[in-house]
């Protein structure tokens, strides 16, 4: 199939390509400088140079192509202070692709989060749907995302094999300078390995190969209308995870107080707080997808986050 990524010189889209490539799939890649073309072509992609508000652009490369699978999403300024600018970004490039496949049937796939879904309670595919208390305490611009999600889902009726990968606040791996990166980087700059709490809040996780083959098998087989979840750990409590971090970097694990965790955690705590359980049994049954490499715990154990040059 020739599927259009965006975002392919992410860090997930990095795995999507050669999974894609691997499985006989050719990738052009949407690329918004020298450095990600080049990453891109030494990946084996053919490339598709703009950005996300390049809406004509990439009308076209959705057009040409037999499948999209849409990861790019503006982190720059969505961790800066602009979540609503990024997801209004994001809001417009989706309904442009929507616009692209409608009638062709063909696959479109998207990058959601499980973070907010079912507090306290393990949630399903099937969650995260209509207004709750955890939509209701959502700020503006993760409304928006979760609107453009329900879109996606949408667009099944207008002939487009649409689809949502709901992707845990942790995709770790080799090479990860996400969330999991920062932590073990708090913990080394505080001399501390923290948690909030009792710490007994518990995060999903899956490991950045598994994703990107989950990835693959939504745009070869899925159904449309259908929301998957990349998770392998159902959810790791936070505190295992300060203690894995801590053996590694030698610190103390502590509680910190929830009163102080934006001091110590700075805008992490938000999301270090939150309990987010969630099951991929629906989607594991839709397309006999099986994790097979370390889950979160494990993946910190073989020790590359405490590498010195790690965040
Ligand atoms: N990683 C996680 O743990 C996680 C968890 C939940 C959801 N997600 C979602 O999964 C998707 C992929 O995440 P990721 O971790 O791979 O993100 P990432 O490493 O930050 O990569 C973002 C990608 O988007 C591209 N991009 C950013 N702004 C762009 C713009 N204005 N125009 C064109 N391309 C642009 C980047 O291009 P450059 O390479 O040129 O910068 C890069 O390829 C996102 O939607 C993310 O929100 C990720």
């Amino acid at each position: 199939m020739r599927v259009f990524v965006t975002g392919a010189s992410g860090w997930i889209g990095s795995a999507v390509v050669p999974e894609l490539i691997g499985g006989g799939h050719q990738v052009t890649g949407l690329a918004r400088s020298d450095a990600s073309a080049a990453a891109l072509t030494a990946a084996g992609a053919q490339v598709h140079r703009g950005t996300l508000d390049d809406l004509d652009s990439l009308r076209d490369a959705a057009a040409a192509s037999e499948g999209v699978i849409h990861l790019a999403f503006k982190h720059d300024i969505a961790f800066s202070g602009d979540f609503q600018g990024a997801a209004d970004a994001d809001r417009r490039a989706v309904e442009t692709f929507g616009d692209a496949l409608a009638g062709s049937d063909r696959p479109f796939v998207i990058a959601s989060g499980t973070l907010g879904l079912t507090p306290g309670r393990v949630a399903t595919e099937r969650d995260g749907h209509g207004p709750g208390p955890a939509v209701a305490a959502m700020g503006s611009g993760p409304l928006t995302r979760l609107a453009t999600a329900e879109l996606v889902l949408s667009l099944a009726s207008r002939g487009v094999r649409s689809s949502v990968m709901r992707l845990p606040p942790t995709v770790h791996g080799e090479g990860d300078n996400g969330f999991m990166a920062t932590l073990v980087g708090i913990a080394r700059d505080k001399g501390v390995s923290g948690y909030i709490g009792d710490g007994s809040n518990r995060w999903p996780a899956v490991h950045r190969l598994d994703a990107a083959h989950l990835f693959r098998l939504a745009l070869e087989e899925i159904p449309a209308g259908s929301v998957l979840h990349a998770v392998a750990d159902e959810g790791v409590p936070i505190r295992d995870i300060a203690e894995v971090i801590g053996r590694h970097l030698d610190v103390p694990v502590v509680s910190v107080p929830a009163d102080e965790a934006s001091e110590h955690f700075g805008w992490l705590a938000g999301f270090l707080a939150a309990d987010n359980p969630v099951s991929s049994a629906l989607t594991r049954e839709l397309l006999g997808w099986q994790p097979i490499h370390p889950g979160l715990v494990d993946d910190l154990d073989k020790g590359h986050y405490f590498h010195s040059w790690s965040a």
